[in-house]
């Protein structure tokens, strides 16, 4: 059982609303509210010396909260700006990737997870080999199917964006580790929802956003990356923050043909950063923590249970992984285009946030939803399934 206390105390402003876009973007906690608007104040308060005093601090802050959630080292742990660019990064820089060997990606997945590799692709001249889903669902002895001898890297999403399904982690890890090959997993979908150990799951590289199910916001992304794959990333950005030295004015740069990257993942990390961000994300990891990442992921799923036992009376297509240990926590429900504009109509009178789509609804269960809101859910579908029967 969740400390109810203090998620009433963290999101007792939701009131009646009864939010389950969660994939679309996260509620932030009334610790995040806080510190944003501080970030701001002390910022002109303080002619912009408070950031450059906190700033490290507050890094080293988030770093230490995220390495906990999935059981890193801090020193293993960077920061970017989204998902795109820190994937990007990988995929531009990862040297094992040459003409004649190939990545592996899956065809449902988010496009940022995607594009990246395509447009790596194009520029570096590997191949990419994609896994066609069938609503989304991974399975792993087809997914495997595509990995060949030439096959350097495996880059998949934690959760399916838009169909819910969790990848199995430790069996993909374990594969891609006796291969040699890089393991890359969008965390975005997972994270904050459901736990993950980087280390049982023998993933390489992890990049997850800070503003879904981390209750950060806009600006901030982490990246995991294993230490014994660093010197395999060239990085494509460069700035004074990947560089072991660099010289301001008066003096001037005299070194023009080399940049001297740092050893670690921070060769990584060029130019500035979102502060207020970065603050964000670890502020709602810390709760996450607080909470217990164990106990958020067996609350979640319990509801998710619950909500699809409730949705199997209805005329409704549910989206459902065959294997119950890929349930997530985000549920895709697909219904006659015909009937969205009623759907939006029911939704938005009693104060449901969900992500619709023609003929498509998608729903998460973050850790301050109850069983109440999975109700309130229920009948608000029984209502549209009502409603088209009787037209
Ligand atoms: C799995 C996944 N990855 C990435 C993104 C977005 O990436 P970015 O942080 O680059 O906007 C989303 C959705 O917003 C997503 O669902």
């Amino acid at each position: 059982m969740l400390n109810q206390e203090l998620i009433q105390k963290e999101f007792g402003y939701i009131g009646d609303h009864v939010y389950l876009n969660n994939s679309l973007v996260g509620m932030p906690p009334e610790r995040v509210k806080q510190a944003c608007r501080r970030f701001m104040d002390d910022y002109v308060a303080t002619f912009n010396d408070s950031i450059k005093s906190d700033l490290l601090a507050k890094r080293e802050r988030a770093k230490a909260a995220i390495a906990k959630m999935i059981h890193a080292r801090p020193e293993d742990i960077i920061f970017e700006k989204n998902v795109t660019e820190s994937l990007s990064t990988f995929a531009m820089g990862y040297s094992e990737l040459q003409p004649g060997t190939n990545a592996v990606i899956v065809d449902s997945d988010f496009p940022n997870t995607i594009y990246p590799w395509i447009n790596a692709r194009h520029q570096r001249g590997f191949d990419l080999r994609v896994y066609r889903t069938c609503r989304g669902q991974i399975i792993t002895r087809e997914l495997l199917s595509l990995v060949d001898e030439n096959t350097r890297v495996l880059a998949i999403s934690m959760v399916q964006s838009g169909w819910g399904y969790l990848a199995d982690l430790k069996a993909l890890g374990q594969f891609c580790r006796e291969r040699k090959i890089a393991f890359v997993v969008d965390g975005f979908q997972g994270l904050g929802r459901l736990s993950v150990d980087v280390e049982e799951c023998a993933i390489d590289y992890m990049p997850c956003g800070g503003f879904k199910a981390l209750m950060g916001t806009w600006g901030a992304a982490f990246i995991y990356c294993r230490p014994e794959i660093i010197g395999r990333i060239n990085p494509p950005t460069a700035g004074y923050q990947s560089a072991k030295s660099h010289t301001l004015a008066p003096g001037v740069t005299t070194e023009f043909d080399e940049i001297d990257f740092k050893d670690d993942v921070r060769r990584l990390e060029a130019g500035s950063q979102c502060t207020y961000a970065i603050e964000s994300m670890g502020l709602g990891v810390e709760l996450l923590l607080e909470l217990g990442v164990r106990e958020v992921e067996a609350h979640v799923l319990a509801l998710d249970r619950y909500l699809r036992s409730r949705l199997q009376e209805l005329p409704l297509d549910v989206v459902t992984p065959e294997d119950p240990a890929a349930l997530s926590g985000l549920i895709a429900i697909l219904f006659p285009a015909e009937w969205t504009r009623r759907a939006g109509k029911i939704l938005s009178e009693r104060k449901i946030h969900v992500t619709l789509r023609e003929g498509y609804i998608r729903l998460t269960i973050a850790l301050f939803n109850t069983q109440r809101d999975m109700d309130a859910f229920y009948a608000a579908m029984r209502e549209l399934c009502r409603a088209n029967a009787e037209n």
